[in-house]
Parts: C-alpha cells; sequence; structure tokens
C-alpha cells in the first residue's frame, strides 16, 4: 500500500511546521516495514509552544463563532476529500485493516462536523427568577461558558486519527488552545490533523501537535499554563495523572471489560446467530484493541448452550491476515510485545483451570482470535481488560445475576444487552454500572456526538464534542441590578 512517505515528517508548533534535533521512526506493525521518520521537539520548542498557547488563550476565546465553525468545517472537508489516503496512513502505522481505518476516517469527519455545528450552537442561559426573595428583585442573572484555560491532550494509538479529533475538534469549537501529543507508536494521523489545521485562519499558537516522547511527559503536565488535561489511555498512567496534578481539570477516559449480555428472551435461531456474529465482531475488531470490544460475555442459562458453538464458529470465521487487503478484519497487535502479553495471560487463565474453545496462538505481533470459557476471576484475564482479540464466556441464572456479573468488575465503561423486551432495557439501564448501555447491540456501538466515558475505574468526565465542550469550559454568571423587570 503506497503510503506517501516524507524525508522526516515534522511536528506543528504553534501553527507552524518545525523540526527538532532528534528523530524516531515509525514501523508498520504488521511487517516491521518503515512507516515514517518523525522529528522530535525540543524542550525550549515545547516552551515556545506552551507560552504561544498562553499568550493567545484570550485572543482565542474572542474569536467570533463563525471563523472556529469555518475552521472546523474546512478540517472536515479535508478528511472527506483525503480520506483514501488517510485510512492508508493509519492502517501502515497502527495494523489495523483498511476496513476498520476507513470507519475511523468516517468517524473523524463527523466529529468535525458536529464540532463545527456545536460552535455555531454553543450558547448561554438566563436566570431570570432571582426574585425569589426579596434581595433578588430587580435582578436578573446571565450565563455564559468560559474556556478554563490550554489544555493538554494526549491521545493513545488504537484510533490514532478520530481520538485525536475528540482532544482537538471541542476545543477548537470553544476557543481553547490545545497542544496535542499522539501517541508514540502512531504519531503520523495527529500530525495530519496538523497538517489541516495550518490550512485555516485559526491564530497561531492556538494549537501545537508535539511528539513529545512519554518520558518527558511529567514536565509538561506539571505545567501550570496548561490546566485541563484530556487524556485517552491506561488505567495506570491516567490514575498515576490524578496523583501528580490533583487540582487540574482531568478527563481520563481508561480501560474497561467490554460485557455483551444475552438475556433469556433473545432465544430464537435468528437473535443468537445475530448475537454471535455481533460479539465475534466486535471482540477481534481492531485486534480487540479498543476499550469497549467484547472481552466478557454473559449469557442466561437457558441460551447459553445454543450461543457457545455459534460463537465459537463466528470467531472462527474472521479473517485474519494483512491489514491491508480489503478482506481482513483482524490485523496485528500494536507490537510483538503486546501480543506476547496477551498470550501469556491467555496461558495463565488455562493454567488455571481455563477451557480454551479456540485461538491461543501468537504469529509475532499477531493473536489468533480466542474464546475461553470458564475463566477465574483472579487471573489477569479474568479481573483486567485483555484489550487484544480474547473473549470470555460466562453462564449465568437470571437478569439479576447477569447484572452482577456484568459489574463484577474494577471497569464500567460500556456494556451491551441482547434483549427484545423495553421493561429489561430500563431495568439494565438502571442497574449495570457503566457510562453507556446498549441495547440489542455489543457494547462497541459509539457515535461520536454522544457522551463517552466510564464509571469506576474506567475513567473521569465524558467525551463527545458537545460534552467535551462543557468539560473545557465552566459557566459564569453575570447579575445585572437595578432593572426594571
Ligand atoms: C476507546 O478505545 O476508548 C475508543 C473507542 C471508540 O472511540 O470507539
Amino acid at each position: 500500500m503506497p503510503v506517501k512517505e516524507a524525508a522526516t515528517h515534522a511536528f506543528w508548533l504553534a501553527g507552524r511546521q518545525a523540526t527538532g534535533e532528534e528523530t524516531f521512526d515509525v514501523a508498520s506493525p504488521w511487517d516491521g516495514r518503515h512507516v515514517g521518520t518523525v522529528s522530535v521537539p525540543t524542550e525550549a520548542q515545547v516552551e515556545e509552544a506552551v507560552a504561544a498557547a498562553t499568550a493567545v488563550a484570550d485572543e482565542f476565546a474572542a474569536t467570533p463563532a463563525h471563523v472556529r465553525a469555518a475552521a472546523l468545517d474546512h478540517i472536515c472537508r479535508r478528511v472527506t476529500e483525503r480520506a483514501d489516503e488517510i485510512a492508508e496512513l493509519i492502517t501502515a502505522e497502527n495494523g489495523k485493516p483498511l476496513r476498520w481505518a476507513r470507519g475511523e476516517v468516517g468517524r473523524c469527519i463527523s466529529v468535525f462536523r458536529w464540532a463545527a455545528e456545536e460552535a455555531r450552537r454553543f450558547n448561554g442561559g438566563t436566570v431570570q427568577r432571582l426574585d425569589s426573595d426579596a434581595g433578588g428583585q430587580g435582578r436578573l442573572g446571565l450565563t455564559r461558558r468560559f474556556p478554563r484555560g490550554p489544555v493538554l491532550g494526549i491521545a493513545p494509538f488504537n484510533f490514532p486519527l478520530n481520538l485525536c479529533a475528540h482532544k482537538v475538534a471541542p476545543a477548537i469549537a470553544v476557543g481553547t488552545p490545545i497542544i496535542l501529543k499522539p501517541a508514540p507508536a502512531t504519531p503520523l494521523s495527529g500530525l495530519l490533523i496538523g497538517e489541516l489545521l495550518a490550512e485555516t485562519d485559526l491564530p497561531a499558537g492556538s494549537w501545537s501537535v508535539l511528539p513529545v516522547p512519554n518520558d518527558r511527559m511529567p514536565a509538561l503536565v506539571q505545567d501550570e499554563r496548561l490546566p485541563v488535561i484530556s487524556f485517552t489511555g491506561s488505567g495506570p498512567v491516567g490514575w498515576s495523572l490524578v496523583d501528580a496534578v490533583p487540582r487540574k481539570h482531568l478527563t481520563l477516559e481508561l480501560g474497561g471489560q467490554g460485557a455483551a449480555l444475552v438475556l433469556s428472551d433473545y432465544s430464537s435461531d435468528a437473535d443468537l446467530d445475530h448475537a454471535a456474529q455481533r460479539i465475534a465482531m466486535f471482540s477481534n475488531y481492531q485486534g480487540g484493541q479498543s476499550c469497549i470490544s467484547v472481552q466478557r460475555v454473559i449469557a442466561d442459562t437457558s441460551v447459553y448452550d445454543r450461543l457457545v458453538p455459534r460463537v465459537v464458529a463466528a470467531v472462527e470465521a474472521q479473517v485474519t491476515g494483512d491489514p491491508t487487503d480489503p478482506a481482513t478484519e483482524v490485523g496485528p497487535q500494536i507490537s510483538e510485545d503486546a501480543a506476547k502479553r496477551i498470550e501469556s495471560w491467555v496461558e495463565e487463565a488455562v493454567t488455571a483451570g481455563a477451557k480454551l474453545l479456540t485461538g491461543g496462538k501468537r504469529d509475532g505481533a499477531s493473536y489468533a482470535p480466542t474464546v475461553l470459557e470458564d475463566v477465574p476471576r483472579d487471573t489477569q484475564i479474568g479481573c483486567e481488560e485483555v484489550f487484544g482479540p480474547v473473549l470470555t464466556l460466562t453462564r449465568v441464572d437470571g437478569e439479576r445475576e447477569a447484572y452482577e456479573a456484568a459489574n463484577d468488575s474494577i471497569y464500567g465503561l460500556q456494556a451491551g444487552v441482547f434483549t427484545h423486551d423495553v421493561q429489561t432495557a430500563f431495568r439494565a439501564h438502571r442497574a449495570l454500572e457503566v457510562g453507556g448501555v446498549i441495547i440489542g447491540d455489543v457494547p462497541s456501538y459509539r457515535a461520536d456526538q454522544m457522551p463517552y466515558g466510564g464509571a469506576k475505574q474506567s475513567g473521569v468526565g465524558r467525551e463527545g464534542v458537545q460534552y467535551a465542550m462543557d468539560d473545557y469550559t465552566y459557566e459564569r454568571v453575570m447579575v445585572l441590578t437595578g432593572l426594571e423587570l
């Protein structure tokens, strides 16, 4: 797949291209092919970007909505025009099969489109009823939202384009500067967003894309000129940010142990075929490297024995291999180390008594779609996020046991519930300790405008364009006095 290779990819410092003194290489997780060389900003350049973001904050906040919306519309248009090339870039640096990379590009277009629309809509309100006490007579309250201050956005490797978009687009929509740090394994998609931002008239300093190495991040995290951090990534890193800067405003999108519940009323052959297909596809999409992929299948005893062979067959039917082949459904993990970790977790579970129904094999950075039954709760797979193409099967008796099993996790990001019954849907919505309940489908459904985030150790705060805009800003009331109302 011919991804056009720049000699060295510059980074974006306060809206302009710059290079530092060092570089690092990006390689394809599939075949180790060299995908690009990326320039690393020096400490002085990082300082320059932060100073520029601070200096432009007031000016950017005062930029008219139509200017910010036009910039967001421009990026939406340009991603659309360059969609094929961008999908190939995602596949090259991340190893995600082309079909899923194309889906990610489509979602990125949606994020920028929504951000442009929300920028035009973002509005304040009034508090008209202040005269409920005598002291409030003749007064009127107006509310508007103002940026908390420049944002440090830290993005993960698993959606290298769209999770950068989720940091950047809401920042532009509310007029707050952002410094984006893409993941070291997949910096090229984030840098490409920089390329498109550079085509707009946004003020210099309002955005930077800096591939800062992880070991230099603590200084940036501590910098008080960046009072907001929006982080997507692993739990240990996310929670260490809370410990490091407890007074900053943090949004953390961390792990999950996505559960798909198949309840007793979802019992016809067509129902079970459908549930099995969806479960197989979404435990393996992106090689399982999504916080809302299906890791746990919790099925009612009345449907369990008919569901399991269907799930195993559907998992075995997943097309694995070269991610550039449009037919491929499951590509490699992000690295051989990641695949080895999954391998060791599966081995641990099997040694502890789990039954391996299919898969369990590693080939370099690729790990075969795997199904396990009877996984002990105290194994890594039993209690942690596997972040790989592995699903576990659990039999339960009745709805209450299903919710208890789903909630028996330190995580609470999203859950899927296969049921046709609307009352059951409402009960599930009430009972499940997660940020999102998807009825009639897997937990992996995400529309980019809906609130997205976790309960328990899955994080704090919400993404989803409008929700991130709220998160990047705070409400300030103004009271007018002495009015004849
Ligand atoms: C994530 O892995 O948290 C992101 C999932 C998504 O955007 O679909």
